[in-house]
């Protein structure tokens, strides 16, 4: 192509071979760490020239070059041909043709492509992971504000899929936006060990230059450097993590999606997705498909694919740098990609919902989940919790036999059962027993910590509230910290190029 026989292969007698090219180059992933690429160059000829390895001139020339390539990047006007090995050969080859081997020869100095690459997925991987936790941080909004407005919203809970006790809609949304607090911890844990700089480790073994690598670590906006140069450049422990903390995001969120797609049947008609997240069919007229849940639901999949993919690259390879590594690149991408446009059009989703409160009311008033209320009301009164559950287990068969609703018990029907079950008078009143049939009343009733009764969730709201308030600082440390360097950076470039 347009290349003599590359920039790197005077050792080997030939040109690589066409196809042999395109299967080994991963330019067309590259594009993924672009930006990443040239800012770790420049922080590390800049710091070659601190250093006093390379002269002022020269840096100049490759800055302004690298500047140059990172704005046609932006407008889109670069051109990357697949004939070049990757990302890191296109860019010195580019700055080489323009200035010169003798100053453009200068830029790889005491750097490896090991390290560069190990940098630029770890800077990559940084943003991404913010750019995650800061949608997380507005899905938990928009679900603290619904569970606002349903606080008294009162629903059946369900175990094995089975009407299992009262509940409210609120507690509900809190169980979720639990799931993805500690989400977001798994990912400020993450990140710790993500943002450390791997530059100046060279291939392996470390640098005969004096390189200063807290400086460029600096300039990169990183917290500290991998200290061992082995693990600098053969790491990919962070990257597993990272897409380990994605595929509980989308686990996570998968429930929450699988929850929305069997309320909004019209067996459930708890909910109602707005029409702009719906699908139809080409020849049910009746028909609106929760799509984009069904599809959170799949790519879910997808992540756990990437993640097993990533396990298996690195599964048993040599110490070392190794091609295979330049693979995990995809999964990497893929996975940030999904889990973000998941999380976005959860987002979409619930600032959109429909609650319908009066099915969900509906249903809980003629649910036999009142059951274990009534049967704790009858320990009160003086049986033990094993003769009051097998009481109001026959209660229910009766119940369920004989077509009748839960509210239609009444004292005589009660003793009725004891009787024959039990052999023993009980003492409740029949007064009792209509308050214990109410969802509301049974809820107020709960008072265990975390329980479903209003006065715990509104408690709940509100600390998970100071949570998020928590996280968004933390979240505004790490993003602030990023753009500091990148200040420092440009800062930096500018008064060299001026
Ligand atoms: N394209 C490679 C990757 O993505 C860059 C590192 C290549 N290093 C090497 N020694 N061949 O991993």
């Amino acid at each position: 192509m347009n290349k003599d026989k590359g920039i790197y292969r005077s050792r080997l007698g030939k040109q690589t071979d066409d196809f042999a090219i395109k299967f080994m180059s991963s330019i067309s992933d590259d594009d993924w760490i672009l930006m990443e690429d040239i800012e770790n160059t420049e922080a590390h000829d800049i710091m070659l020239q601190e250093q006093g390895i390379i002269e002022l001139n020269d840096l100049r020339k490759i800055l302004k070059n690298l500047e140059e390539i990172k704005l046609k990047f932006k407008s889109g006007k670069i051109s990357i041909s697949d004939s070049f090995e990757d990302i890191h050969e296109f860019i010195e080859h580019t700055i080489t043709k323009k200035v010169g081997i003798e100053i453009g020869g200068k830029i790889h100095t005491g750097r490896s492509r090991n390290d560069q690459v190990a940098t630029d997925i770890r800077m990559k991987v940084r943003t991404e992971l913010l750019e995650v936790f800061k949608v997380i941080l507005n899905l938990i909004d928009i679900l603290v504000n619904l569970a606002n407005r349903n606080i008294n919203t009162v629903m059946v809970m369900y175990t094995h899929t089975q009407q299992a006790q009262i509940g409210n809609f609120a507690h509900y949304l809190i169980s979720h936006i639990d799931h993805l607090h500690r989400d977001i911890e798994r990912i400020i844990s993450c990140y710790k060990r993500v943002n450390l700089s791997p530059l100046g480790s060279s291939a392996i073994g470390g640098s005969s230059f004096n390189l200063d690598r807290t400086r460029t670590a600096e300039l990169l906006g990183f917290d500290g450097i991998v200290e061992n140069s082995i693990d600098s450049i053969s790491a990919r422990d962070f990257a597993l993590e990272a897409v380990s903390v994605l595929a509980l995001i989308m686990s996570n969120v998968s429930r929450i999606a699988e929850d929305m797609i069997l309320w909004s049947t019209n067996e459930f008609g708890f909910i109602e997705i707005a029409d702009e997240y719906a699908s139809t069919s080409s020849v049910m007229p009746q028909k609106k498909n929760p799509c984009s849940l069904e599809l959170i639901r799949a790519r879910t999949g997808r992540v756990y694919g990437n993640l097993l993919e990533l396990l298996t690259i690195i599964k048993g390879l040599p110490t070392g740098y190794n091609r295979d590594l330049q693979e995990t690149k995809p999964p990497l991408k893929s996975s940030f990609e999904i889990v973000k446009d998941t999380l976005e059009i959860l987002c979409r989703i619930f600032n959109t919902i429909k609650i319908n409160k009066e099915m969900m009311s509906n249903t809980a008033s003629e649910s036999y989940a009142m059951a274990l209320d009534l049967a704790d009301e009858l320990v009160r009164d003086g049986l033990s919790f094993r003769e009051s559950h097998k009481l109001v287990g026959e209660v229910v068969r009766t119940l369920v036999k004989t077509n009748k609703r839960i509210t239609e018990i009444n004292l005589p029907f009660l003793e009725k059962i004891s009787n024959k079950i039990l052999n023993k008078k009980i003492s409740i009143t029949d007064k009792k027993i209509k308050d214990v049939l109410d969802p509301n009343y049974s809820l107020s009733k709960r008072s265990t910590i975390g329980s479903a009764n209003p006065i715990f969730v509104k408690r709940m709201i509100k600390e998970r509230l100071k949570k998020s308030s928590i996280l968004k600082k933390e979240f505004a440390n790490l993003e602030n910290r990023i753009n500091e360097a990148k200040k420092l950076l440009s800062k930096t470039i500018g008064s060299i190029l001026s």
